[in-house]
């Protein structure tokens, strides 16, 4: 029997970050792989509606809760022409997709997925291609979606069958800019100059609308964080938010290590912070800049697979990464991270939603199923809503390759004054041990424990499959409260979701 190591937080309701923007627990859908063909749409799959979306694939999106979805790309913006993608579908031109190398048939367009996205209750948050083309493509974009009529391009919307206006109100100024491998990619110079004046052009045609620059890629690009100084220096009165993109792998196969990248987000969510309000201070601006992590995820199981398709298929199997335990627990970090910097982090979009690295699995004519990361950002998008908290946390350290002070613990708190509920959300990094948790709650008097959620495996390396959920949640924790602390155990490598709420 492994031995118990101690940990405390305390909790009070004054100590309060921020109210949570529901949008952190947004997604992405881009056009790669299965994402749209075989992931949300699929006219011939026996539960798909009159319009072709899988009804099954809906489903499971409205269990997540994904208040904005991203669209359509990614690095497939960066060469699209929003214009193939609208009108009779008949007419829609078959053209070869630069980014991912594939056929696209252009069968789902703007309307289609505005249409599918209010099925799933979520917002849209549009991308524009300042890749290959830039300003003139943009504001007649936003003249066809958001103008309500009498002009060119909003009459052809009314004529392709939307009347009203599809008020997308959050637009991305482009798609990894920094990045050699994006079709037009632009120095730091280049891509602050186009989007400021693409982001004046489009909020002359809708000034209700939100912008968000590109930032860097990763914080491994040679140009983090300077890229971000100076797209700011061109964009800081003319945007909302800066991106943040990150993927994580445990390619050397180090969990200890692997389960400590949230540190590394961290590291990046507050050089951000710094280089925006840097900025901000220069230009003796009274505005600040918020930050939309607009992708992040697990990725690397598929690289090698994804080696070996053939170009030029239709909607391939790309990126298809099957998450296993250890990814989850990571992911419930990489939320906590978000949770924890509720007062500059507005936007979050867990990259991507169905198939393509994504909680979602589909077989093309047949079953979709919950990957093992779906269920950290179920509970966080279900039970994350309301006032983020700032714990006070003590707990056990351990040094890894790339981290020092890694915290076992790790946690964040919501506190849900409408309903009277209280969320915390534990991960214990640790491979052998549990953790004894205390938790001082006294601000919250008259409070009991609802349930104690957990995710654990003896295998961190098990996977769902369609055939079987190996990993789903359990509500077997262990923790009672007694004049206001609650006492828990956090099992070793576990995800933990305890809900309190007020006595009736
Ligand atoms: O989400 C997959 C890809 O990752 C996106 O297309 C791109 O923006 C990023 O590099």
């Amino acid at each position: 029997m492994a031995n118990a190591k101690k940990a405390k937080m305390v909790i009070d309701k004054d100590f309060t970050i921020s109210q949570i923007d529901e949008r952190i627990y947004g997604s992405f859908i881009e056009h790669l792989g299965r994402a749209v063909y075989g992931g949300i749409y699929e006219p011939n799959h026996p539960l798909a509606d009159e319009q072709g979306f899988r009804q099954d694939v809906m489903k499971l999106v409205q269990e997540l809760n994904v208040p904005i979805i991203r669209y359509p790309g990614g690095n497939m913006v960066s060469a699209y022409d929003w214009e193939d993608g609208v009108g009779p579908k008949e007419a829609r031109p078959r053209r070869l997709e630069l980014a991912w190398r594939t056929i696209e048939t252009n069968e789902i367009g703007t309307n289609e997925f505005v249409s599918w996205a209010k099925a799933v209750n979520a917002e849209v948050m549009m991308a524009v291609n300042l890749g290959t083309r830039g300003i003139d493509a943009a504001r007649n974009f936003i003249e066809y979606c958001n103008h309500p009529g009498g002009t060119y391009w909003s009459d052809l919307r009314q004529k392709h069958g939307f009347k009203e206006p599809h008020k997308i109100k959050t637009w991305c100024l482009g798609n990894e800019m920094d990045g050699p491998w994006q079709i037009g990619h632009k120095t730091a110079e280049e891509y602050g100059r186009l989007a400021v004046e693409t982001a004046k052009a489009m909020r002359l045609v809708d000034p209700t609308i939100e912008l968000v620059a590109c930032g860097s890629s990763n914080t491994a690009m040679p140009t983090f964080p300077q890229w971000e100084a100076t797209t700011l220096e061109h964009t800081y009165d003319a945007v909302d938010y800066i991106s943040l993109h990150q993927y994580y792998g445990n390619r050397d196969n180090d969990t200890a290590n692997y389960l400590a990248h949230s540190l590394d987000m961290e590291h990046f969510i507050k050089t951000i912070i710094s280089t925006c309000d840097y900025i901000q201070a220069k230009k003796r601006s009274k505005k600040k800049i918020n930050l939309s992590f607009d992708e992040w995820n697990v990725w690397y199981h598929s690289n090698e697979s994804d080696q070996k398709i053939e170009p030029w298929s239709i909607a391939p199997p790309q990126l298809e990464d099957v998450y296993n335990f250890e990814d989850a627990l990571l992911v419930g970090t990489m939320l906590l991270t978000f949770l924890r910097h509720a007062d500059r982090v507005k936007m979050a979009c867990m990259a991507q939603l169905v198939n393509v690295i994504a909680p979602i699995m589909t077989e093309n004519n047949g079953r979709a199923w919950k990957q093992t990361i779906f269920y950290p950002y179920a509970h966080v998008s279900t039970y994350g809503r309301g006032v983020s908290l700032q714990p006070v946390v003590s707990s056990p350290r351990y040094d890894t390759k790339d981290y020092t002070d890694v915290p076992y613990l790790d946690s964040a708190v919501v506190y849900n004054e409408e309903v009277k509920e209280v969320t915390i959300f534990a991960v214990n990094r640790h491979l052998e041990d549990g953790l004894d948790l205390t938790i001082d709650v006294r601000s919250f008097e008259n409070y009991h424990i609802v349930e104690h959620i957990v995710l654990e495996h003896d295998n961190m390396k098990a996977v769902n499959t369609a055939e079987r959920e190996e990993i789903k949640p359990q509500h077997n924790g262990q923790s009672s409260l007694q004049d206001g602390v609650i006492t828990a155990r956090i099992r070793k490598a576990s995800w933990n979701v305890i809900r309190l709420a007020m006595k009736q």
